[in-house]
């Protein structure tokens, strides 16, 4: 069965599926987006993943598009057409069609959406955690607002090819006083050399993951130690564990930087055990 995505109103078959040329999406990345993964059907976190996408929108004067419960019946239905269980969806809700300008329309448009749904393998994906990943880092290049989830993503896939070139699955951004802001589509974390978890504060020019936010609350309620709070590189490489999140990877455990290894270059006990606490709250939770 081919894929159905739905564009502006009408689930039509994704590869007959288009925009308008003059999409401002399109033409100046005028859109963001959200990530939902998807387990047995439903949407992980999707609670958070609204919150964000509200305030993308109000943060760009974009309006919501239709109300959350709306958008949620869509979503559902686009899951349901798709007859995906494990997998993710991909929601875009950018500003409109309209003669090429930088500034805004004068006259309102309404906004464009498209969502579309993909399968994901859990057994492939289960295998990959269990090995762990590799991640490069490379200096960060990009805007001053990543707490808006916008499509402009062109730094982040640069060094995602740069990282897959270099046979890593991340790129991690490196600020000017050199440390890790966050991964090309992911947030970074380490276990430290006193066993305390570290992630960069969302003061930071950062995404706020929703992923993170949740792990975050995971990881209190188990007790572990955790503080906001940046690394470098070399902490990272000394750390006894480093791993990142993120709708796409859930928790996955990176186990080289740059080609290093992290602490003793296996996966470690506190990543694998957080990926399972995650994965079972995400399934738990799911809507
Ligand atoms: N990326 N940082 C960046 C730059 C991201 O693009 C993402 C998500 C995250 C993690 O956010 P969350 O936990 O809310 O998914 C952090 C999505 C999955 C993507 O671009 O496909």
């Amino acid at each position: 069965m081919g894929r159905i995505a739905y564009v502006n109103g009408r689930f039509v078959p994704q590869g007959e599926a288009a925009v308008h040329i003059e999409d401002r999406g399109y033409q100046l990345a005028d859109a963001v987006y959200e990530v939902w993964a998807l387990f047995d059907g439903k949407l992980a976190d999707a609670e958070g993943h609204f919150a964000r996408l509200e305030r993308s929108l109000a943060e760009l004067k974009i309006p919501m598009p239709m109300s959350r419960a709306a958008l949620t019946v869509v979503l559902k239905e686009a899951v349901r057409r798709n007859r995906v269980r494990e997998g993710l969806v991909y929601l875009q809700v950018g500003r409109g069609v309209a003669p090429r300008d930088h500034a805004f329309p004068i006259d309102p448009v309404e906004p464009s959406i498209v969502v579309t749904v993909k399968a994901v393998d859990r057994a492939a994906a289960e295998a990959r955690a269990a090995k762990g990943v590799g991640v490069i880092t490379t200096p960060e290049n990009r805007w001053g607002r990543c707490d808006i989830k916008t499509v402009g993503l062109l730094p982040n896939a640069l060094a995602k090819q740069a990282a897959r070139e270099r046979g890593a699955v991340e790129a991690w951004f490196v600020d000017e006083l050199g440390f890790v802001t966050e991964g090309a589509s992911s947030n970074a974390w380490i276990v430290d050399r006193d066993g305390i978890l570290r992630t960069r504060d969302t003061n930071a020019n950062i995404l706020r993951g929703v992923t993170r936010l949740t792990l975050l609350d995971v990881i209190r309620e188990d007790g572990l130690k955790v503080e906001e709070r940046p690394f470098t590189p070399e902490e990272a490489k000394s750390a006894r564990e480093a791993f990142i999140t993120g709708a796409g990877t859930l928790v996955l455990p990176v186990v080289s930087v740059d080609g290093d290894p992290v602490g003793d270059g296996a996966v470690g006990p506190v990543a694998s055990r957080l990926r399972r606490l995650y994965i079972e709250r995400a399934r738990a939770t799911a809507i």
